[in-house]
């Protein structure tokens, strides 16, 4: 029976749907089929049938993710998707990505969603990530969606 995994998502700039873009092909040749979801500028909320997992850069206002810089911007219409007939109910677990250049603050939204939501922080990747971590993190969502089924 052909696998199926399900991919929720935020691209802004391209970054994110790189990656996803690459992960797919990458588990396809496993057999594996991806269906994501970038919800960019995507107001048509709906429930999500299928148990997922969650990719977020993480978008910040300015300071050090510490005292201040922990309010996210850019990327709240991805928790209005989650919060929608509950389907955070249905993420097994988010990946979080950022810049490390911004130090404590790289991928800290999606830790901050993590406990929000009480769903784990499975793993993180910088930008477009190497092809290292879409094999490491092709692994990952393999395993980890074969518990959610
Ligand atoms: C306004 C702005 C704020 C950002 N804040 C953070 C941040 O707090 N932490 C972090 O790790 N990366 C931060 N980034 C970097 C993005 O998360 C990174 O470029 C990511 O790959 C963007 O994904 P996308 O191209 O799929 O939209 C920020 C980028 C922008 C434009």
């Amino acid at each position: 029976m052909t696998k199926n995994v399900y991919i929720l998502y935020i691209s802004l700039s391209g970054n994110t749907h790189n990656f996803v873009q690459r992960l797919t092909n990458h588990l396809k040749e496993q057999g594996i089929i991806v269906h994501s979801l970038n919800v960019k500028d995507n107001f048509n909320f709906r429930k999500l049938e299928h148990p997922f997992i969650t990719i977020l850069p993480a978008f910040l206002d300015g300071g050090n993710g510490r005292q201040n810089g922990c309010h996210e911007i850019l990327s709240p219409i991805l928790s209005h998707w989650l919060g929608y007939a509950d389907n955070y109910h249905r993420c097994y677990g988010i990946i979080g990505s950022g810049n490390r250049n911004f130090n404590r603050q790289f991928a800290l939204t999606a830790k901050q969603y993590a406990r929000r939501f009480k769903f784990p922080y499975l793993t993180d990747f910088e930008l477009r990530g190497s092809e290292q971590d879409v094999q490491r993190i092709a692994n990952l969502i393999v395993e980890k969606s074969t518990e959610a089924e």
